[in-house]
């Protein structure tokens, strides 16, 4: 098995450890722009920011051509910063908060959305910009439960019931419907694909007639990645791209005029360009199992904990040896909570894992956590965030800085 998805190894993890301190986000960029090339058929790419929101990596992926997404008033702030014209972003919710919409209101930002409640809140706010409507077409699928977004049981989304009705209501308010969006859960496969396909075609079949100005179909995000790095969860793009192309055809057609396809990938665009580099601060063993306590919790890195998600561990040797002896580790960060575990599966069991024996001091690496990584993390326990580093073309540049005490501490008031 491949030790490294991204360019950079060993050598360069030490490095960055070595003047930026751990543990640390590295990303390289090169894999960001592979990625974004494998989805160039689509006529748009938008990059659901969600799955990693720094300025500096919005930034370049603007500059490679992508359109973003914004799910918050923090992330519609984060793409104008990020020198996103405000065409070019869109915002996705099922609510907004009364900070997202002054921003809307303010940048004439489109909106995609999820509730007919944000319909009337637009029009109450005077905000006339294109729509447009999310569907839940009542099913869905995910990797997890928890990131399930379809069904009855989900809260996103226009229920298909309710989409003439919603057409009809936006029409009469002024409001020009481009686009109609299904984000049917992250790790789709090709069953719930035609599915997801056919909700599509008779959706906009169904909504044609107060939708004359239709010229988007979004098919959401969702396409995974081989987090095990068996090729398992891989998808075949191009059969991908040919599914939803030719629906597209089939409903330019119907319609009598041209559509295009958009994507909004956040997964399949940053999961495997960056590491989180650890340094591994104890080894104990607790009976007859074998610890490697590291100095990254869930407050760095929470895909394992929170979804009994797999990520590929590797270790750096520091003594310049490889160690050929692997042993049965569980691996394990520093905070007070048992559920601190990097190897666990879905429901919170506690496995091992096969890794190189190795020593305090050492490193340990956490692989393909770009996407819900670093974005998730929090202060639990009074932890700092870790920086964020880029490896771009052979040099390597800090993105984010280490959070300080005095930052964590600063919008807390004390009497003294
Ligand atoms: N579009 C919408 C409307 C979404 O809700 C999402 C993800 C995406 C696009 C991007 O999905 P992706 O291509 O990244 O699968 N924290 C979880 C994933 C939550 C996804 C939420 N919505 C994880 O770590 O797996």
């Amino acid at each position: 098995m491949q030790k490294y998805n991204v360019s950079f190894g060993d050598k360069e993890i030490a490095l960055a450890v070595e003047q930026y301190g751990s543990p640390l986000w590295l990303y390289d960029f090169g894999i960001i722009e592979k990625r974004i090339w494998d989805l160039r058929f689509f006529g748009t790419i938008r990059y659901a920011q969600k799955a990693a929101p720094n300025i500096n990596l919005l930034s370049k992926m603007r500059e490679s051509g992508v359109d973003v997404d914004a799910v918050s008033a923090g992330e519609i702030v984060r793409a104008l910063r990020a020198g996103f014209s405000p065409k070019n972003i869109r915002f996705t919710a099922d609510v907004f908060d009364r900070n997202a919409l002054a921003l809307i209101k303010e940048h004439s930002i489109p909106v995609n959305i999820g509730s007919p409640d944000m319909l009337l809140q637009l029009h109450e706010a005077g905000i006339n910009v294109p729509l447009a409507i999310r569907i839940n077409p009542g099913f869905g699928h995910g990797h997890s439960k928890k990131v399930n977004t379809g069904g009855e049981l989900s809260k996103h989304g226009i229920w298909h019931g309710e989409l003439e009705n919603i057409a009809k209501k936006a029409v009469e308010l002024g409001f020009t419907i481009e686009c109609l969006h299904m984000h049917i859960g992250s790790g789709s496969d090709y069953i719930h694909l035609s599915q997801v396909v056919s909700a599509m075609e008779n959706s906009i079949g169904r909504i044609a007639a107060f939708a004359p100005d239709l010229k988007i179909i979004s098919i959401g995000g969702g396409l995974p990645i081989s987090y095990k790095r068996n090729g398992s969860g891989r998808m075949d793009l191009e059969k991908y791209y040919d599914i939803w192309d030719s629906a597209r055809k089939r409903v330019s057609n119907h319609l009598g005029h041209y559509l295009q396809l958009e994507v909004e990938p956040g997964r399949y665009l940053m999961a495997e360009s960056c590491v989180l580099a650890t340094e591994i601060r104890a080894v104990k063993k607790m009976g007859e199992k074998l610890f490697y306590l590291i100095d990254a919790g869930f407050t760095d890195l929470v895909r394992p904990a929170f979804y009994g998600a797999y990520h590929h561990i590797s270790v750096i040797h520091m003594n310049g040896k490889e160690a050929n002896e692997e042993v049965d580790v569980i691996v394990a960060g520093p905070l007070c909570e048992s559920g601190d575990v990097f190897t666990q599966e879905e429901g919170g069991v506690v496995v091992s894992r096969k890794l190189p024996l190795a020593a305090v001091g050492d490193l340990l690496v956490i692989h393909d956590a770009g996407a819900y990584g670093a974005t998730m993390s929090s202060n639990y326990n009074s932890r700092l965030l870790a920086p964020e580093v880029l490896w771009e073309r052979g040099r390597i540049t800090l993105i984010r800085k280490r959070q300080t005490f005095e930052q964590m501490l600063s919008n807390e008031i004390c009497d003294e």
